[in-house]
């Protein structure tokens, strides 16, 4: 994280302004900034559930960038995601699927449905990582877009701010200007 610039009151400003960054992206603004770490994705009141049962494979993916009818999908057909069985028992699929549903992204650039109901073929991702070279997703320590925690340092704790970034292993110095301008 950069220090803001007069020390701890000039870093919750910077903070702040990061959080309305990735917050406007997503057309999030009034969400994000209601976290008390700014930047967080996160929602505060996040079941424990869901870092048990939807973080183990890849990073608990914020709610806040899928449309409501994309999560429902993905909690309905568990049996079948994305090549892999991860179902879960009903009463846990009905609280974690309450709770997507609730904290959904209603934002204008989220409101509409991806392919596959997948953030990363989301016009808004897309455009984001426009200036990634597409040899870089191929990358062993990458593998695919999904697996955010690569490049991410903060995915884990639901910061996708771009100052957050992390070079993944095996990143070439051509590739590496996307994640420096
Ligand atoms: C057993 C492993 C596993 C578990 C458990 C799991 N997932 Fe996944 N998930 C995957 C895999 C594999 C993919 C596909 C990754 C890829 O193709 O790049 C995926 C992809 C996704 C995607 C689409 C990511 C994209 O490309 O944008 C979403 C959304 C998702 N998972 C949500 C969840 C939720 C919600 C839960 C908990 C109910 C969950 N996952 C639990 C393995 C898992
Ligand atoms: C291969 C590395 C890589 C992976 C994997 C990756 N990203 Fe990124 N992401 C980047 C880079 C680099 C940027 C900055 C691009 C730029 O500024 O041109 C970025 C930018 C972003 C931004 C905009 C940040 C801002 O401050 O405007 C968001 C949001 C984001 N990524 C979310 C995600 C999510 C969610 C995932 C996983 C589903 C993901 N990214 C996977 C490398 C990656």
């Amino acid at each position: 994280m950069k220090p803001g610039p007069h020390g701890t009151h000039g870093m919750i400003r910077f903070d702040f302004a990061r959080a309305f960054c990735v917050a406007a992206t997503l057309g999030l603004a009034a969400v994000a900034a209601a976290h008390a770490d700014g930047a967080s994705l996160r929602p505060l009141d996040t079941p424990p559930a869901y870092a048990q049962e939807c973080a183990s494979c890849h990073v608990a993916l914020p709610p806040a960038m899928l449309p409501a009818r994309s999560w429902q999908r993905v909690m309905a057909r568990l049996d079948r995601h994305y090549g892999v069985d991860a179902s879960l028992d009903p009463a846990t699929v009905r609280l974690l699927g309450d709770w997507l549903q609730a904290n959904a992204g209603a934002g204008k650039r989220v409101r509409e449905e991806p392919p596959q109901d997948r953030i990363t073929r989301s016009a808004w991702f897309e455009r984001k990582h426009r200036k990634i070279d597409p040899a870089v997703w191929q990358l062993g320590s990458v593998k695919t877009a999904a697996n955010c925690a690569a490049c991410h340092a903060g995915a884990e704790q639901g910061r996708f701010d771009d100052d957050e970034l992390r070079y993944p292993a095996g990143l070439d110095a051509r590739s590496r200007r996307a994640w420096n301008d």
